[in-house]
């Protein structure tokens, strides 16, 4: 049974905490914050203690794993720290605020010889894994055009988010999650034209619209927004020469295919992947460091979601096309 620490009290730390109870050989065994009271809060829910430092608890659990649910800008230098104490790292995305500090997250982990996993939950949705299993069968033809929204209220639980040099703003924080999934679908990015509402706006009317070209000629857009007042919605829209797939968290949680030859719409199978995808990221991660595989998100994989959304970012500041060699 691998032992789990938790870094991070916050939002995404207590889902993570819940998550964990449904995952098989991993158990959390502490939870530290440097607001204690929310470090204490969280271990009392889960039967754990709780301390106010990454050393603290690696001193008194001696965890196996280290699990970072801190602010953006934190996780370079947390990453690092629990690699050098040997410890195999998760970490939530996005993967840092720089190419240069997700280098050295790389190399902190390659030299300690742990894995490092970041958490690009949507290859481990079960709708968004549909869609790429769609796109990978060939059901949907060749694919010409990918709509990806993700908008809802700005994230008003953390004033950091707010800061654009903590969080990225939207695009990083947000639209990361949808560009990660198109590479993962259809390659990497060619060119990347974005607009923002406003590149100097930060919390909470954060709004961006990007415009990509895949190497493989796929045109891409993705809208990420914190400027919706109704609650947070996710759509998903692939056309192909032989048909069209739709998915919207706001109407029905399954996707809908539109093939040509078959009049009406169908609905797809239930996957047999827990609904739960951060369960499901963790598992994933818990196999690999058990099995001593690679994880499907490696340091490298999620430096490069980080290089196109940091694109989409100068794109949208300087108003140019950024181009990848
Ligand atoms: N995958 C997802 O769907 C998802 C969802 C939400 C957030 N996130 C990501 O997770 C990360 C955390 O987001 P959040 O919403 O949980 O933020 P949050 O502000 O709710 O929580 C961050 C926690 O870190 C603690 N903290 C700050 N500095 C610290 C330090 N030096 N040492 C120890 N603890 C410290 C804070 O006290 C807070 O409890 C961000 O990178 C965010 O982008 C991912």
């Amino acid at each position: 049974m691998l032992k789990v620490g938790l870094v991070g009290a916050g939002g995404i730390g207590g889902v993570h905490a819940q998550a964990m109870a449904a995952i098989r050989g991993a158990r959390l065994v502490g939870v530290a914050d440097a607001r204690v009271e929310a470090a204490h809060k969280l271990g009392e829910q889960f039967g754990v203690s709780h301390y106010s430092s990454l050393e603290e608890l690696v001193q008194a659990e001696n965890p196996d794993i280290i699990d970072i649910c801190l602010p953006t800008d934190l996780h370079q230098e947390f990453v690092v720290r629990a690699a050098e104490l040997g410890k195999h790292v998760f970490c939530e995305k996005p993967m840092a605020r720089s190419p240069e500090e997700a280098q050295q997250m790389v190399e902190a982990c390659r030299q300690a010889g742990v894995k490092l996993m970041i958490g690009h939950v949507l290859r481990f949705s079960p709708e968004y894994r549909t869609a790429k299993q769609l796109v990978d069968e060939g059901r949907l033809g060749r694919v010409g055009t990918v709509r990806l929204i993700r908008e809802g209220t700005a994230p008003g639980w953390s004033s950091w988010f707010g800061d654009k040099r903590r969080s990225g703003g939207v695009l990083l924080d947000l639209a990361i999650h949808d560009m990660d999934w198109l590479r993962w679908t259809f390659g990497e990015a060619e060119r990347v034209y974005a607009k923002m509402a406003s590149v100097e706006q930060g919390l909470p009317g954060d709004h961006g619209f990007v415009s990509i070209r895949m190497k493989s000629g796929v045109i891409a857009h993705v809208t990420g927004s914190w400027a919706q007042a109704d609650g947070f919605r996710t759509f998903l829209e692939i056309a192909g020469t032989g048909g069209v797939a739709t998915f919207d968290s706001a109407n029905i949680h399954s996707i809908r295919t539109t093939l040509r030859g078959e009049g009406h719409p169908q609905h797809s199978a239930e996957s047999p992947l827990s609904s739960n995808a951060y369960a499901n990221e963790l598992q994933h991660f818990i196999d690999c460091v058990e099995a001593g595989t690679e994880p499907l998100v490696n340091g490298e994989d999620a430096a490069k979601s980080l290089q196109l959304a940091l694109a989409a970012i100068r794109s949208a500041e300087s108003g140019q096309v950024v181009t990848f060699v």
